[in-house]
């Protein structure tokens, strides 16, 4: 497939054409590890639509998240950005929180909205609430947005419903604050929410907005973050039991079958054709939950670190007739998907300081990667300690090693949170394309070879810390109960009150 045909794409009408700009669907899992989707080997997850889209579109092996916790990926991936930058560290945010993706972040929404895109948000936002819910999607580019504003189990769960007909979710989540509502643009409607129903809900909403948008030739931007598959695992009568891999696996199944309605959803209306579909997840499995959490397949340790198994992640890109279908081992990162968006769309890139960069060559032409580095961030940056560790080409060099509790429970002694802080000089040095486990530091003495490589990621780094201005943390700002949104404000005692 040549490039320029990506410029053919248009609508003709009474013998004259105008330019039909590509419509984009961001699907973004949760927890989901590199291991997880049968199109990356696991073998019992149920994933029919997403290995349908690895079969017809190109599977990355190489891509990363920018960190391996929730709220700071999320951040990177809307604005192209480093979570340094935005300041949403450290690690995630709170119902309560004050802080949240500053307002003067541009988001992909919001590069898309001069160009006349319809934009929805629905699921996971995490991104912040704040006073009078001044963080939520509609104030960052989104014209609609449905769906819990945080995570799922950020509100008490042991009463409540996971799978039918009456199964209670596993554990307790969070206690002392109020339970998950779901959110209707800035309106709660649900307290707590229905988590049977919700998949059902999100589906419906998701393909009703391409409907909408394909019936009015309005190009559109869809951003799907699911809550699959985070703890407390979830799902209603179509999805429940239906997979060999137990909770977890019907969670998954549950997400893939929303793939499904909306691919279904893109044929019907016509626009399969000018749709570009991509998929990756946040980060790393949470391996603490043991079997009823993700796997991170070949990588090392999961969610909370930043060993290969923390922030690589599977991601898949689709669009029939423009994407030729394969594999890739180019570098890639959530970082560059609001860089290729913008170039496909036309759209005018934010006049800051962007991390990602282009991968349009990737997608249509089975190009290189314009990436050469990327910078591994702990859920904590702080200028003190700067990059934990630095892949260059095939080479990752780790200058500090921690284990998390998100990553308890292997037989890996590297990756609980017994594993404490360890500075490596000189840097552990690992060779990801011989070995993507990071099982075998290699040796320097010896090899001139080598301690050229590790130079020059020392001068990398050098310079890329020097560059870094880090924002304000938003998520040191702390919280604030009466912030926690409440369907009945005025009720007593909080939060048990907040019932709807
Ligand atoms: C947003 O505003 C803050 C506070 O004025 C400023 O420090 C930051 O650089 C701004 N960010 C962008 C992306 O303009
Ligand atoms: C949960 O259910 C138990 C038993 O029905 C009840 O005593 C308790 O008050 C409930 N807790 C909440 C937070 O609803
Ligand atoms: C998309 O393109 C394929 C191949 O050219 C064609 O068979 C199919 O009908 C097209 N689908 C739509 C909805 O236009």
């Amino acid at each position: 497939m040549d490039y320029t045909c990506l410029f053919l794409f248009s609508v003709c009408l009474f013998g004259g054409c105008v330019a039909s700009p590509p419509n984009f669907v961001l699907l973004f899992a949760d927890d989901l590890g590199f291991g997880d989707l049968g199109c990356y080997g696991h073998p019992t997850s149920l994933t029919p639509n997403l290995d349908r889209l690895a079969a017809g579109g190109l599977r990355f092996t190489d891509f990363y998240a920018t960190s391996p916790v929730c709220s700071p990926s999320r951040a990177s991936l809307l604005t192209g950005r480093y979570q340094t930058r935005s300041g949403i560290y450290p690690g995630v945010l709170y119902p309560g929180s004050v802080g949240g993706l500053p307002l003067n972040e541009t988001t992909i929404a919001e590069v898309l909205k001069p160009l006349g895109y319809a934009t929805a948000a629905v699921g996971k936002w995490h991104l912040g609430f704040g006073a009078n819910g001044m963080f939520l999607p509609t104030k960052q580019g989104f014209d609609q947005y449905l769906g819990i504003p945080y995570s799922h189990d950020m509100g008490p769960c042991w009463n409540l419903t996971c799978f039918p007909p009456d199964v209670k979710c596993f554990g307790l989540c969070d206690v002392g604050t109020v339970t998950v509502p779901l959110m209707h643009n800035e309106v709660i409607k649900q307290q707590p929410v229905n988590f049977l129903d919700l998949e059902r809900a999100y589906s419906d909403f998701a393909t009703n907005f391409i409907t909408t948008s394909a019936k009015k030739k309005q190009p559109f931007f869809l951003y799907y973050p699911s809550h699959h598959t985070h703890y407390p695992q979830y799902a209603g009568p179509r999805a429940a039991g239906q997979s060999l891999r137990g909770p977890f696996g019907d969670a998954l199944f549950e997400f893939d079958n929303t793939i499904g309605n909306l691919l279904t959803t893109l044929e019907e209306t016509g626009v399969i054709n000018n749709t570009l579909v991509f998929f990756t997840s946040d980060n790393g499995p949470e391996l603490m939950r043991m079997s009823r959490g993700g796997n991170a397949g070949p990588l090392k340790c999961g969610k909370g670190t930043t060993y290969e198994g923390g922030m690589r992640e599977p991601a898949i890109a689709y669009w029939p007739g423009t994407i030729r279908p394969g594999v890739t081992h180019e570098m890639a990162s959530t970082l560059d998907i609001l860089p290729t968006i913008a170039s496909l769309a036309g759209a005018k890139l934010p006049q800051v300081m962007l991390d990602g960069v282009d991968m349009t060559q990737i997608l249509v032409s089975q190009g290189m990667s314009k990436r050469e580095t990327m910078m591994f961030y702990p859920t904590d940056p702080s200028e003190m300690y700067g990059l934990f560790a630095l892949r260059l080409g095939k080479y990752k060099a780790h200058f500090y090693t921690r284990g998390a509790t998100h990553s308890g429970t292997t037989p890996d002694h590297d990756c609980p949170v017994f594993a404490v802080l360890k500075s490596h000089d000189p840097p552990l040095l690992f060779n990801l394309e011989s070995d993507p486990s990071e099982n075998y530091p290699l040796p320097l003495i010896g090899r001139p070879d080598l301690q050229d490589v590790l130079d020059t990621i020392k001068k990398v780094k050098e310079q890329f810390e020097a560059t870094m201005v880090f924002g304000e943390s938003q998520i040191s700002k702390g919280t604030d109960p009466n912030l926690e949104p409440c369907c009945n404000p005025q009720c007593s005692p909080k939060p048990s009150c907040c019932q709807c």
